[in-house]
């Protein structure tokens, strides 16, 4: 059985600590003791001893949003991840649409990323999305495709299962609206359905796929009984606590 799981990357959005620290604070407030689902958030570097002391005794779980390829050394301006260790990070997030287009982030950095964060057992959130020009190709599941299996080459078994795939299509990111509740669901079947025969049945019912791109409380409501969508990763919608736990509301509770 899979536990569904809602976070959110403030991507570059919060930019004083004022207001990371107030946001922190709400979501605290609001969801901070919630046991039904998992909660997490992935703030802008700086943030994070910010967040972690407004989340203590409460049970949301917080990360990065990227970390460098390289352990230690001259790399000016790269975090190392055992700083991120340090800090508390359960999670680092990987590939999205951003890093691959605007830095260049490579399936093969990706992939590094990924094998980094298994030997410092933090889960790597694996973003993995086709763009408009790749569903113009017709390559739309070949590229997700190439992805996972870049992504996951030389973890180990039990590691992937660790592993959460966001899924989110590059067309959908920063839209008034996410992709339509059948094209997501389709999409997602299809990812376990490539997980399952590259890795196998255990990796497959294991590992977590998780839906973003414009992700609102409405999205929250309409994906939250889809048997292959086992969590959101929220971007814009979720920088007010109580937006955030509306969606958390809607995906637990769905259409019942
Ligand atoms: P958005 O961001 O919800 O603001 O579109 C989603 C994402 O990129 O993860």
């Amino acid at each position: 059985m899979r536990r569904k799981i809602v976070g959110s990357s403030w991507k570059m959005h919060i930019t004083s600590f004022d207001e990371g620290s107030t946001l922190s604070r709400g979501i605290a407030k609001r969801v901070g003791q919630r046991k039904d689902i998992d909660i997490f958030f992935l703030p802008s570097f700086p943030l994070i001893q910010c967040v972690e002391s407004c989340f203590t005794d409460t049970t949301i779980k917080y990360g990065a949003q990227n970390v460098s390829v390289a352990e230690k050394g001259a790399y000016t301006g790269e975090v190392p991840i055992n700083l991120l260790k340090e800090l508390g990070c359960t999670y680092i997030e990987l590939g999205h649409a951003e890093r691959r287009t605007t830095y260049n982030e490579t399936n093969e950095v990706v992939n590094q990323k990924a094998r980094l964060c298994e030997r410092y057992d933090i889960v790597p959130i694996i973003c993995i999305g086709e763009s408009t020009q790749d569903l113009d190709y017709k390559i739309g599941h070949t590229q997700l495709r190439t992805q996972i299996i870049w992504a996951l080459d030389g973890v180990s078994d039990e590691f992937k299962k660790k592993v959460i795939l966001a899924y989110e299509p590059v067309w959908a990111i920063g839209k008034e609206k996410s992709a339509d509740k059948a094209y997501i669901e389709k999409t997602h079947a299809f990812i376990r359905q490539c997980v399952r025969e590259v890795y196998g049945v255990a990796t497959a019912n294991q590992i977590r796929i998780i839906y973003g791109g414009s992700v609102s409380p409405q999205t929250a409501s309409e994906l939250a009984n889809s048997e292959d969508i086992d969590g959101l990763f929220v971007g814009r919608f979720g920088l007010q606590a109580e937006n955030f736990e509306k969606i958390i509301d809607n995906f637990v509770k769905g259409g019942k």
